[in-house]
């Protein structure tokens, strides 16, 4: 099979590692080549805008699509903004980059997806989400604050839900997913181990092979849905 990542931060660089080591062919697109890795099939997105994705999808026009493209860009927090704790701190500016972030590259991705696929085309489009961002889960509709980074993943969930439903019609070999991965060690949680039972952060090494070996299982009648690492159906 073949592999597009995106994202070079904790999970898309374990992602990387993983597939290296299962002999998979891989492409990794983010702001940096991580240490370790090939640099061939490494591809620099710097910033998360449609010249970045245009950019990276010439590569396809004349080579096979990969088989399954996973989406882990993601943003909490920046050396300016800590995710807010009360409504008065949401500032319009960082709501729009957090949406930017957080929702857009799934649907630009499938923008991207669909100028070339054909109708028959088999894919995986899977954007990694956040638990957090969902209205109906009951054990984090008492948690406070987090509007923009909860708000975002809950605009991916829209756009993913309704990408899944233009596919089924456009391209009926082709699903859309949302995965939530569980906390995990990396440098988006980093500034909030204090907040967390540091038992409970998985490393991304482990969340990245279970995410492959979940994506390898999936069937047409899991697209649109949103799960979990067992495959296990999670509320919007
Ligand atoms: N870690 C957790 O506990 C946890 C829990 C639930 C869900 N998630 C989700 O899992 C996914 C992977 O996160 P992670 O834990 O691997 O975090 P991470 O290490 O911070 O990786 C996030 C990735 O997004 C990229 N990114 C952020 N802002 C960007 C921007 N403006 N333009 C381009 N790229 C940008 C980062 O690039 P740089 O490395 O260059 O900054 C990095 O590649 C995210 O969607 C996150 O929301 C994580």
């Amino acid at each position: 099979m073949g592999y597009l990542i995106l994202g070079s931060g904790g999970l898309g660089t374990a992602l990387a590692h993983e597939l290296a080591r299962r002999g998979e062919e891989w492409l990794l697109a983010g702001r940096q080549l991580p240490r370790g890795l090939d640099p061939a099939c490494y591809f620099p997105l710097q910033e998360v805008d449609s010249l970045g994705f245009d950019a990276l999808f010439t590569l396809y026009e004349q080579a096979r699509l990969p088989n399954v493209v996973i989406n882990t860009i993601g943003l909490l927090h920046d050396l300016n903004h800590l995710p807010e704790r009360r409504v008065e701190e949401v500032d319009p500016a960082w709501l729009c980059e957090s949406l930017q972030v957080n929702a857009w590259p799934h649907l630009a991705l499938g923008a991207c997806l669909s100028r070339l696929m054909a109708p028959d085309a088999r894919l995986w489009l899977c954007s990694v989400s956040d638990l957090a961002g969902s209205i109906g889960d009951a054990a984090s509709q008492g948690v406070p604050g987090r509007y923009s980074y909860r708000m975002s993943k809950a605009a991916l969930s829209m756009g993913s839900c309704l990408l899944a439903r233009e596919w089924a019609q456009r391209f009926p070999g082709a699903g859309v997913i949302t995965v939530h991965p569980g906390p995990m060690d990396t440098p988006l949680q980093q500034p909030f181990h204090h907040e967390l039972d540091t038992a409970s952060l998985q490393a991304p090494a482990q969340v990245a092979s279970r995410l492959l070996n979940l994506i390898e299982t999936l069937t047409p009648a899991h697209s649109g849905q949103f799960l979990d690492l067992a495959g296990r159906p999670l509320p919007w």
